[in-house]
């Protein structure tokens, strides 16, 4: 038996090792699945959206309020990577959009548009403070987001009124409106949110009373309705807000006494009534309960009637402003009672009277200007206390003697009156005397100087617009009619209204070549069988004055490289008629590819020769406009349909009726300029601004036209074409002749040594596209650029050009180059082709300077290097000081 019992014995023991054992592997095994849970639970955030619906929800939500692809990347999982976006078990539960930007079209109109949340059926938080989101909020918010806990838009330039649904967001709690233009009466329905924690309506344009239901927020810690226009009396009923600890209705246009009921707010910590029409009654009741109260704010109210006692013996009171009422009665009583003197008190602008003879030590601070005490002050040390405006004795800046007088006559109260010493009075007077001569003194000062201002202006501005020798070519519409209209009329011939008539077959549809932005263009036949084209403006079109601007133009200039108005026919009483010289081949827009058979539909494009002929005979028109026009005329319209075409492809400018002298020339005042300089640099100009380097800008866009065949480009300005622009000067490189070859139109059959032109014209391009107008080369240096192309790109001519920089600063190339550098520098399309160029020069340099003729540093500062191999050509600083 024994043995038995010991085998039982051990037995026992193995199984007790054994289960001590399994426990611990149990106790393992628990811990793995928990941190196997915990992970999981981790992953799940991570876990891709899973419904179709919400991620098209959220893809509509994006582009309806037009967000960026850098914060809601549409290929990316919104769960994982969207901004604001949070999920939970692959379901959208939060979406804020607070802190982003729109995108730039999107900010072109911005609205409340978030239809799309409504699919997001478990949103519990949308916040979108701070980004705008006008119009007003969707009456369907109610309905729709059932679980929504956080509604956050504050900020959002929301407007409209507050939709009285929302009262069925149950489960609301933290509900945000604040700094919006909402407006109309706060709905009752809020009521019912019985789980709101958070409300805050302020900084608003809401009126009506505040509903009494609001008692029904027994959950509200935070009530603020601050800064609105809501009436009527506090109601009652907020006094069982029982968990409230933030009370702000300041600013509004509250009446009636403070309800005393308040009193049973037991939580409350702040209270901000100010600046309402409030009336005192049993205010000592009120606060006397308030134990928790930090800070009281109750200034300007029509609170009157002594001073309450309550406010001195608080506890926890760190504020208390109640400056700006009537309050009144004398000070000391409550001064020796009282424990809240650590507090900083604020009683100025009220009707308190009195001595004041207690001490202030004890006091952090207070304020008791603009009262009405009286007497000395003991220990007036002006460190914690502000006694200005009052009727004390041998203190400066108080009341008026008499002031104080019937102050305290009118109360029956006795003033123990503190003349002052004559002497004092009349210094006084002096100072006030001086004040009052010097004022206006500098008024009259300032004055001279605006109407001296204004009178060189108005002398400026005549200046501005005319034309020393071409006469006034005024701008566009604001034309007025020229003053002699028979010097217009005899420009060309005057042809009769029915020859023309005959001659466009009734201006028929079939000889209607195009609708240009000054008037119609139809093609005609004369009856001496010239081809002629006939430009119809028609006086009710907006741009009804540009044709005398054009025909003053050509009765004061004449160019070959300008269409030929050939007559006028001005008789008709709306129709006025420009006659012009048929140019065979059209325009550039339209032969740079053309369908030369009509069968096959093949294009046949203009072969590089003639480009560059084209190139310069426009170049040669925009040249004689703005160099041998004094002032300079700007042409404001360069485009590949202005370009026309004779029979030999020799260029005609068209589209003359915008032209207009160049802003900002002559002598015009300095603030002008300024202003202009501003508005171009920034392009806020809304019309194509009326300087020089605008042409020079539109022609860069004709001569990448040119060169990569690209339609089109010279006639837009949108985003594409910017991104276009951006993307094609990127390959434009002075020092690779082969990326080039990238962007040539590929219908131009070309050998090296044409690349070497095409080049040339691509460089010429992207100097007079610099962002810079400043920096964009006058039109006579790029009319020599595109005669010399090799010189623009061999390196040899290149470098030679830069030695004569020391000997001929004026010579085309310097200046030419010059621009180029700057543009090459300053261009940031390229960021990452600037240090190659600069190692381009930097290389050069070394040449230059090894043949021993320039004597150009080394130096390591790039900057200094590259404007010692270019010096500012004299000519281009003289243009950028025009603008
Ligand atoms: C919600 O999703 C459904 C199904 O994809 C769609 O038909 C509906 O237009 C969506 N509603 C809104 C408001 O986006
Ligand atoms: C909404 O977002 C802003 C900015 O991220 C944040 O400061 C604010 O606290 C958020 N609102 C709520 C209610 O969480
Ligand atoms: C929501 O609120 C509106 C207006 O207060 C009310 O007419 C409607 O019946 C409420 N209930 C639902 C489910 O929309
Ligand atoms: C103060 O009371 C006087 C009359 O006692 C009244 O005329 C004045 O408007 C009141 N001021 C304020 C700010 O309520
Ligand atoms: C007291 O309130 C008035 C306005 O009522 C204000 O001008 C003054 O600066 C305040 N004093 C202090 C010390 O804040």
């Amino acid at each position: 038996m024994s043995f038995d019992f010991t085998t039982t014995s051990s037995s026992l023991k193995e199984m007790e090792a054994k289960a001590k054992k399994l426990i611990v592997l149990v106790e393992v095994l628990f811990l793995v699945s928990l941190l196997i849970r915990c992970v999981t639970a981790q992953q799940q955030q991570r876990l891709p959206l899973s419904s179709a619906v919400e991620r098209s929800a959220l893809l509509d939500l994006r582009s309806s309020l037009g967000l960026r692809s850098r914060d809601w990347p549409i290929k990316a999982d919104p769960c994982s990577s969207w901004k604001g976006v949070k999920c939970e078990n692959r379901v959208v539960t939060g979406v804020s959009v607070s802190g982003l930007r729109r995108t730039r079209v999107g900010r072109l109109n911005p609205r409340f548009r978030v239809d799309s949340l409504a699919n997001l059926t478990r949103l519990t938080s949308f916040n979108s403070s701070g980004f705008p989101l006008p119009g007003s909020i969707p009456d369907w918010f109610g309905s729709r987001l059932p679980a929504l806990q956080v509604l956050d838009l504050r900020s959002c330039s929301v407007s409209g009124s507050i939709p009285g649904s929302l009262g069925n967001l149950s489960r609301l709690s933290f509900l945000y409106l604040s700094d919006n233009n909402l407006n109309g009466s706060v709905p009752a329905t809020l009521g019912q949110l019985n789980r709101l924690s958070v409300l805050d309506l302020s900084r608003n344009s809401l009126t009506g009373p505040i509903p009494s239901n609001f008692s029904l927020l027994v959950n509200l810690a935070r009530l603020d309705m601050s800064s609105n226009h809501l009436s009527e009396q506090i109601p009652t009923g907020l006094s069982s807000l029982s968990r409230i600890q933030f009370l702000n209705l300041a600013n509004n246009n509250l009446t009636g006494s403070i309800p005393v009921e308040l009193g049973n707010l037991d939580e409350l910590v702040e209270l901000d009534l100010s600046k309402n029409g409030l009336e005192s009654k049993s205010l000592d009741d009120l606060f006397s309960r308030l134990v928790r109260l930090q800070v009281i704010v109750l200034s300007e109210n029509k609170l009157d009637g002594a001073l309450p006692a309550a406010f001195l013996s608080m506890p926890n009171l760190r504020f208390l402003d109640l400056s700006g009422n009537n309050f009144t009665g004398v000070f000391p009583s409550l001064i020796s009672s009282g424990n809240a003197t650590g507090a900083v008190f604020n009683l100025s602008n009220n009707k308190l009277y009195g001595a004041l003879n207690s001490s202030f030590g004890k006091f952090s601070s207070i304020d008791l200007s603009s009262n009405y005490f009286q007497g000395k002050v003991a220990d007036y040390n002006g460190r914690n206390v502000i006694l200005d405006r009052n009727c004390l004795q041998a203190l400066s800046n108080q009341r008026s003697s008499d002031d104080c007088r019937l102050f305290y006559t009118e109360r029956g109260l006795t003033f123990d009156d503190f003349s002052e010493p004559e002497a004092k009075r009349s210094r006084k007077w002096i100072f006030i005397l001086v004040g009052v001569l010097g004022g206006l003194g500098f008024i009259v000062i300032l004055v001279v100087m605006l109407v001296l201002i204004l009178r060189r202006y108005d002398k400026g501005i005549p200046k501005q617009r005319g034309c020393a020798n071409v006469g006034p070519v005024p701008e566009g519409d604001s034309t007025p009619p020229p003053k002699d209209p028979s010097i217009v009329s005899c420009v060309g011939d005057s042809f009769a209204y029915e020859q023309l008539l005959n001659a466009t077959g009734n201006f028929s549809a079939t000889n209607l070549i195009k609708h240009g932005h000054s008037g119609d263009f139809f093609k005609g036949v004369l009856e001496s069988g010239i081809t002629v084209v006939v430009k119809k403006v028609s006086l009710h079109s907006i741009k009804k004055e540009s044709y005398m601007t054009e025909l003053e133009l050509f009765s004061k200039v004449s160019h070959a490289r300008l269409v030929p108005l050939l007559g006028q026919c001005l008789e008709h009483e709306t129709d006025k008629l420009l006659v012009y010289k048929y140019m065979v081949c059209g325009d550039l827009a339209s032969s740079l590819h053309r369908v030369t058979d009509l069968e096959d539909d093949s294009l046949q494009s203009l072969d590089w020769i003639t480009r560059l002929k084209i190139a310069i005979g426009a170049a040669e028109g925009l040249s004689y406009l703005h160099h041998e026009c004094n002032p300079p005329l700007v042409h404001r319209d360069v485009q590949a349909s202005s370009i026309l075409l004779d029979d030999k492809f020799e260029v005609r400018l068209g589209s003359l009726s915008n032209i207009c002298a160049q802003e900002g020339d002559s002598n015009q005042n300095v603030l002008t300029r300024l202003l202009r300089r501003q508005a171009s640099e920034s392009g806020l100009s809304g019309s194509s601004p009326a300087i020089c380097a605008h042409d020079v800008y539109c022609f860069g866009k004709v001569l990448l036209e040119l060169v990569t065949g690209k339609l089109g480009i010279s006639k837009s300005d949108d985003a594409t074409t910017r991104e276009w622009l951006e993307n094609t000067l990127s390959h434009i490189t002075m020092y690779d002749k082969e990326m080039v070859s990238k962007i040539v139109d590929p219908s131009l059959i070309i050998d090296e040594d044409l690349l070497e032109e095409v080049w040339a014209m691509a460089i010429v391009a992207r100097s007079c596209l610099n962002p810079k107008p400043s920096r964009r080369p006058p039109m006579k240096y790029i009319l020599k650029a595109l005669e010399n192309p090799f010189k623009v790109v061999r390196e040899e001519s290149f470098s030679s050009a830069r030695l004569r920089t020391t000997s001929s600063r004026r010579s085309w190339s310097t200046a030419f180059f010059g621009s180029w550098r700057q543009s090459s520098l300053e261009s940031s399309t390229l960021p990452g082709h600037t240090n190659r160029e600069f190692t381009g020069s930097l290389k050069q340099s070394g040449r230059v300077g090894s043949h021993g003729s320039g004597g150009i540093e080394h130096s390591s500062s790039n900057k200094r290097l590259s404007s010692e191999i270019f010096p500012e050509p004299v000519e281009i600083q003289e243009i950028e000081r025009q603008y």
